[in-house]
């Protein structure tokens, strides 16, 4: 199985002999399904040329900060946002230190400022320089901030010392990196998402319905998925395509999506209402496509009914996860909402901006209950979603 389908996987290199193994590392990432885009550092590029990576990668290779055309393609910020990790291999002592105190100049370093992916970091450096309390204290400061470590190995080094700094071989890095995706945080639990709008008919060629996109829901599917859990993913009609590893229930109105979700729920663990359900579908939908009458018409519309709602009561014991999209006192509403919808929790969503929530790629949210209140700043919505679901595992769930 490949481990890291459509993971996103930034690879920095920087300054050291161990960069020629680099080459490999974007090898093994792309065994594993991964796609990879190159960051070199200058110092990088004395030791193995942006070529060779660009060839393997397929994409060009970023390494100046100040480089107008890289810039006008996918420039630094877009980049950052665009990864799922973002994976330093070697890491040079220099760069280690550098990331400690946030320096941003180099490309890299400011890819690693603006990032809202996980980190990684594969060291290589002479064992005395690796031993220097400096050194330890410089990693001591990135594994508090949440910094993988990858190593590194003991060995014969290039200089001919043996001891530890050598960089850890490419196979075992990128398996390492593959359990970062793999967290098992809702390993046995069922997880059941509900996505996307639903449609409702008028009659045989028209009907109802909304601009969701499904893709929060969709990447919801895809963070449980990754942490392990059973996913049933409920879509209404999308053009996204679903995550791999759950099982897909594609339903037309809010009548299929109550049905599934009843009928699903019943034994899972959590069930994340991220569809938006019409409010309303048509009393009677017309057996033939309806003529024209005139300059108006009416159509007489009752309430579907309230899917999560309808779970929640159902199963009191199911960890029930909504959300509210509002345009103005956001918190309020969905305070209001999580009490009446009898939910455990609900995500914030203000949707009256239009470079996040609906349609657009990234999201910015709250995570509401009744004791806490957590912002999850903009952010696409793949990592969105993985924080979101490390957020319920950790604090449900552990
Ligand atoms: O009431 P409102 O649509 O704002 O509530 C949003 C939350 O309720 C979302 O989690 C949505 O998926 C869920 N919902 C539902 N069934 C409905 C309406 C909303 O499950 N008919």
């Amino acid at each position: 199985m490949s481990t890291l389908s459509n993971k996103r996987i930034i690879l920095g290199v920087t300054g050291g002999i161990a960069a020629y193994k680099s080459a490999e590392v974007v090898r093994r990432l792309q065994d594993q399904g991964a796609e990879v885009r190159v960051v070199m550092t200058p110092a990088a590029s004395e030791f193995i040329r942006p070529l060779t990576m660009q060839a393997l990668s397929g994409h060009p290779v970023h390494s100046d900060l100040l480089d107008s055309e890289a810039e006008a393609g996918m420039g630094h910020i877009e980049l950052a946002r665009w990864a799922d990790l973002l994976l330093i291999a070697p890491a040079s002592a220099d760069f280690i230190a550098n990331m400690v105190h946030g320096k941003a100049d180099s490309l890299l370093g400011a890819i690693h400022l603006a990032t809202p992916a996980k980190v990684a970091v594969a060291p290589a450096m002479n064992q005395a320089m690796w031993s220097h309390p400096a050194s330890l204290a410089n990693i001591d400061t990135l594994e508090q901030r949440g910094v993988t470590m990858i190593g590194p190995d003991e060995g014969i080094q290039a200089c001919g010392d043996i001891g530890p700094g050598r960089m850890e071989q490419p196979d075992s890095i990128v398996s390492k990196v593959s359990s970062l995706f793999q967290n098992g945080l809702l390993a046995g639990k069922k997880v059941v998402i509900t996505a996307g709008p639903t449609r409702e008919a008028l009659d045989p060629v028209r009907y109802i319905s909304n601009h969701s996109s499904g893709k929060m829901g969709f990447a919801l599917a895809a963070a449980a998925v990754e942490a392990g859990a059973e996913v049933c993913l409920i879509s209404g009609p999308v053009a996204i395509v679903p995550p791999e590893r759950c099982e897909v229930i594609s339903i037309v109105s809010a009548q299929d999506m109550l049905d599934a979700s009843l009928a699903t729920a019943a034994d899972a663990d959590i069930f994340i209402a991220a569809a938006a359900v019409a409010d309303y579908r048509a009393s009677t939908i017309a057996d033939q496509k309806i003529k024209k009458q005139g300059d108006s018409m009416t159509i007489s519309l009752e309430k579907n009914p309230d899917i999560v709602s309808a779970v929640a009561l159902a199963n009191p014991n199911l960890f029930v996860l909504g959300f509210a999209a509002e345009t103005q006192d956001v918190e309020t509403y969905a305070r209001e909402k999580l009490e009446r919808k009898k939910l455990s929790a609900i995500i914030a969503n203000d949707v009256s901006r239009t470079d996040v929530g609906f349609n657009a790629d990234d999201n910015e949210v709250s995570w509401i209950d009744r004791s806490s209140s957590v912002v999850f700043s903009k952010r696409s919505k793949t990592q969105l979603a993985r924080d979101i679901i490390e957020h319920l595992a950790k604090g449900h769930f552990h």
